[in-house]
């Protein structure tokens, strides 16, 4: 209503001006900039910090798709008030938030989010941040790393991007929507409603996002392809290194843009150094190919992961317009039908494991160093590879691995020729093909419903086809749970790879396709609790002695002598390194999370971590199981195994020798041995005899003090890094206890927060996050009084607005008023409602207050004791506005000039006025479950120290403190 616009905007003297420049001007300032090309170079800053979150989608019409800019509810720029939800900082997961609900799905573990649970399922987050004006003219990104699922992103009101996957990355430039010198904000919804998976999958933005700032001459987005090339497979002499440099061009006239390459050894040295020249048309994109070759390489692998750097520049004229640095590392990776897999040229045995994503305490929403914190702990037993079943994993993890040494089998999601299943692929790769970890791509996992059709055949094809166009460097697998089918996917495939099934079948299968080379993609499956050797189907645990719960999969004994004698086979990925929620087999509620890690959700050991760890390193390995505390079963028979790669294994009971007995290769041994109380002990010998190792197993005394160990006692005060505390219970001797369950309350001084606990029980329902909720005290707007007056003359104050204005004369409004009855008559005039309420000092206090209106037809201005808070131009709104700094101890005096709209003017009666106070600290607490608990506490940005207390009831408590070091904080935005 153009002319009520005028009266609104007139009457709003005082107010800065609108922020938008014009189309015309927004384009003639473009075309300046264009011809004097920014000279500064990229930014890439953090968003991670200070989201504000809702669970709920209570504002299910904000989405429009009819008009553009007209989304609504937490989707506008302006008019919605946010202050009542949540803050938090990313990765956020609200799924480990929500409880556990019987009915929910099985193989998410039970958690209230998905079909049938709309309420805790969809979920908003708003985020404010300003851009500098001297930022104008540069190309602005936004970047989510993952966002679990189906979002629908909107920057300033504008909807931007909608995106489905929840495991592909998604960016999307802004520039356009983007107000620079100003405010901005973003808003997405996430609806986690569908599954993509069977295992649990988060909800929410469970990654970083970032926001990238490039000059209009830039690397496109992912446009650095660095790769060596050795004549052969082996790496013998210098590598060509070859980079593929993808240039953008946002100005309106082409450029010729230079690109130079310097590439630094892992000490530092400065070793290559190219440059090359390209045109780079109007509004389009170059390749500029560089090549050179790097003396005397320093090869990677996971036992010397040693990184090169790449730094890349981008010139037009003399100035440099871009830079950007990419880790890389020179290795050679192979496939040989005979061989297996061969790295830097040697057979090399993949001692894997798969993974999902999510860990105790957090969910899917990982900080960096809990990625580190895991990679570490797979590789204690060995590990030194991980498959990341069945979806792209984060950026973060993929450079852990570069980093810590670990190769990464990296995995399409789902089977798919289709543009949008070839996109998703072409993301990942582009993203990820830069990661010297990365030594094999999965296009999919187990399609039993397709995989051995021609159908399947052909869309693999065309999946490797475009794989191997986007990276010739590395093969192709696909996950099979099939015996020895050459139809479909396996008969194209360059990498035949094995997911269980009895074994046979894969000697004939490599008889019959001599010329295909092979890999163990899925193995084991079996299922163990931690420190449990007893079934106990009430309680959903199981004993682990490493048991594989159906016909079809393998303990680990017997699935990996299988591989080890077979290096054709490459070795293998054990279902899983960590347990995970969800799919609880073989049990269902009140089980919650998977049995079959090595690690618990919290990586504590199980048993098999030593079985594995005894044949995939090179050390002296001696372990026993079970623990020794069985009161009540005196004389009775118990199985005890002993896991290890010493010749020769005796035992002993109490000093007494149970007998000597030899280790096959990859086996291990059993006794059963009649309980008696006091320590059950070892001896391993080597091949002439000799012990090289001793281990016991003690009954021990109840628990009477508790331990606290974090995994690093110095963390960075960045606000990202975390340090997982384990929390043990100890008898008087300071023996672990290891049937102690006690409930353990937990305090944390300092600077630094808990972020989540848990305990590794995968029947335990317990909080793994405990979350304050704001107070809010909510005051009724009742009464409102209303006048219809001649629409005033542009530029003229209106004196009804103000706060201290007498309306005691006014009509009242009728609070049953009928909205078709409209109120204002003819066409000249407007109204203004008004209306009071009540405030203490204390309330005036409070951390804010917003005010909600019911809604007017149908444009509205809307002003707090005579100031304005904002504007609404729809009759469905329910604007929100902030109102705290307006506000006043005493009477308060709401105002709201409406317009006559094509004839409904009036306005809702009604309005609530939300007091949010301070949120009280909560109590942290979590059960041990068999001795242990995990406590995750990550820095603050001020550096000095934290102090967590563990204490429980009859037990001594245990205090620790961690320092948090100086550090710069990764660039973000604030
Ligand atoms: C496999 C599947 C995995 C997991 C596992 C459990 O067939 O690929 O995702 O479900 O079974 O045993």
């Amino acid at each position: 209503m153009a002319c009520l616009v005028a009266v609104g905007c007139s009457a709003l003297q005082g107010l800065p001006a609108p922020a938008d420049t014009s189309l015309r001007e927004h384009l003639s300032l473009d075309a300046n900039l264009l011809s004097t090309p920014d000279t500064s170079v990229r930014e890439h800053l953090s968003l991670d910090a200070n989201w504000k979150f809702h669970l709920g989608d209570d504002w299910p019409g904000a989405l429009r798709l009819d008009k553009a800019g007209t989304s609504g509810g937490p989707a506008m720029e302006k008019g919605f008030s946010d202050l009542m939800w949540r803050t938090v900082d990313l990765p956020h997961d609200w799924a480990v938030e929500v409880p556990f609900d019987e009915h929910a799905d099985l193989g998410h573990g039970f958690k209230a989010v998905g079909p049938g649970f709309e309420k805790t399922s969809i979920g908003w987050y708003r985020r404010e941040f300003t851009l500098p004006k001297e930022d104008e003219g540069k190309r602005i990104w936004l970047t989510f790393d993952g966002v679990y699922r189906d979002a629908t992103v909107w920057v300033n009101g504008w909807l931007v991007r909608r995106h489905e996957s929840g495991y592909y990355p998604f960016r999307e430039e802004i520039t356009d929507v983007a107000k620079f010198g100003a405010r901005n904000v973003i808003s997405v919804r996430v609806d986690a409603t569908k599954f993509e998976g069977w295992w649990y999958e988060g909800a929410g933005i469970y990654r970083h996002v970032w926001l990238d700032k490039t000059a209009p001459v830039a690397i496109a987005p992912d446009g650095i392809f660095v790769r060596t090339e050795f004549a052969g497979n082996t790496p013998n002499g210098d590598p060509d290194i070859k980079i593929d440099a993808e240039v953008l061009n946002s100005q309106t006239n082409s450029v010729d843009a230079t690109v130079q390459g310097e590439v630094f050894s892992p000490e530092g040295k400065s070793v290559a150094a190219f440059s090359g020249s390209e045109k780079v048309d109007a509004g389009a994109k170059a390749t500029v190919k560089l090549q050179s070759k790097i003396p005397s390489p320093v090869l990677w692998s996971p036992e010397s992961p040693k990184l090169y750097k790449l730094v890349t520049t981008v010139s037009v004229g003399d100035k440099i317009v871009d830079r950007k640095e990419t880790a890389f590392g020179i290795r050679t990776v192979a496939f040989d039908p005979a061989a297996g897999f061969l790295l830097n040229g040697k057979h090399y045995p993949i001692y894997g494991v798969c993974n999902h994503q999510d860990h105790a305490g957090v969910g899917v929403a990982i900080p960096d160093a809990l990625h580190e914190f895991r990679i570490k702990k797979l590789k204690e037993f060995g590990c030194n590879a991980i498959r990341t079943s069945h979806n792209p994993p984060t950026p973060e993890l993929l450079e852990a691995c570069d980093r810590l040494g670990i190769l990464v089998l990296d995995e399409n999601r789902l089977l798919g020729s289709d543009s949008e299943n070839l996109d998703k692929l072409e993301e990942m790769i582009r993203r990820d093909r830069n990661h010297p970890s990365i030594f094999l791509w999965g296009i999919a996992n187990e399609e039993g419903a397709v995989q051995s059709s021609a159908l399947a055949g052909r869309i693999a094809l065309t999946m490797q086809n475009a794989l191997k166009r986007l990276d010739p460097t590395r093969l192709a697998t696909y996950a099979a749970a099939e015996e020895d089918s050459f139809w479909g996917i396996n008969g194209v495939i360059d990498v035949r790879g094995w997911n269980y099934h009895p074994f046979p079948c894969t000697d004939t299968y490599h008889a019959k396709h001599p010329d295909q080379p092979n890999i163990g993609t899925e193995q084991g499956s079996t299922v163990a609790t931690r420190g449990i050797y007893e079934e106990d189907p009430a309680r959903g645990h199981v004993a682990a002695y490493d048991h594989a719960p159906s016909q079809w999969v393998q303990d680990a004994e017997t699935w990996w002598s299988w591989y080890a004698e077979r290096p054709w086979l490459s070795g293998g990925f054990v279902w899983t390194g960590f347990d995970y929620r969800g799919e609880p087999t073989p049990y269902g509620w009140p089980d919650i999370n998977s049995h079959f890690g090595v690690l618990d959700m919290c990586g504590f050991p199980k048993d098999n971590f030593y079985y594995y760890k005894a044949w995939w390193t090179p050390d002296v390995v001696l372990h026993l199981l079970p623990h020794w505390n069985w009161p009540g079963k005196e004389g009775r028979e118990i199985r005890v195994d002993a896991l290890s790669n010493c010749k020769a294994v005796e035992l002993f009971l109490n000093g007494v020798s149970l007998g000597k007995k030899t280790m096959k290769p990859n086996s291990k041994l059993t006794w059963m041995v009649k309980y008696a109380p006091g320590i059950l002990s070892a001896k391993g010998f080597d091949a002439e005899g000799k012990v090289i190792a001793e281990t016991k197993v003690e009954t021990t005394g109840e628990a009477t003090q508790l331990r606290l160990t974090p995994d690093r006692a110095t963390i960075k005060a960045d606000g990202e890094d975390v340090s997982v505390f384990t929390v043990t219970a100890l008898d008087a001797k300071g023996r672990v206890v290891p049937t102690a369950q006690n409930k353990i309350d937990f305090t944390l001084e300092g600077e630094g927060q808990i972020i989540g606990v848990g305990n590794g029980d995968p029947s335990c329902h317990e909080s793994d996050q405990f979350i304050a909720s704001l107070p809010v005290q909510s005051v009724a707007v009742t009464d409102w009084r209303w006048k219809e007056m001649k629409i005033p003359a542009k530029g003229s104050p209106i004196p009804e607005y103000a706060g201290d204005f007498n309306d005691s004369a006014w009509s009242a409004l009728k609070e049953d008023r009928d909205p078709n009855v409209q109120l204002i008559k003819t066409s000249d005039t407007t109204a203004v409602f008004r209306a009071h309420f009540t405030l203490t000092e204390e309330d005036v206090k409070g951390v804010g207050a917003q005010i909600t209106f019911p809604g007017c037809d149908d444009d509205g201005w809307y002003f707090v004791n005579g100031h304005f808070v904002g504007e609404s131009h729809d009759a469905g709104a329910h604007p929100v506005f902030d109102i705290k700094k307006f506000l006043r101890a005493g009477d308060n005096v709401i105002a709201v000039g409406v317009s006559n709209g094509y004839g409904e003017g009036g306005l809702t009666p009604g309005g609530r006025v939300d007091i949010v106070g301070k949120a009280s600290p909560v109590q942290w607490s979590r059960s041990l479950f068999n001795g242990l608990a995990q406590v995750i506490v990550q820095s603050t940005r001020q550096a000095g120290e934290f102090k967590l207390t563990a204490s429980a009831k009859g037990l001594k408590p245990a205090t620790d403190t961690v320092k948090t070091e100086p550090s710069v904080p990764r660039p973000s935005i604030p």
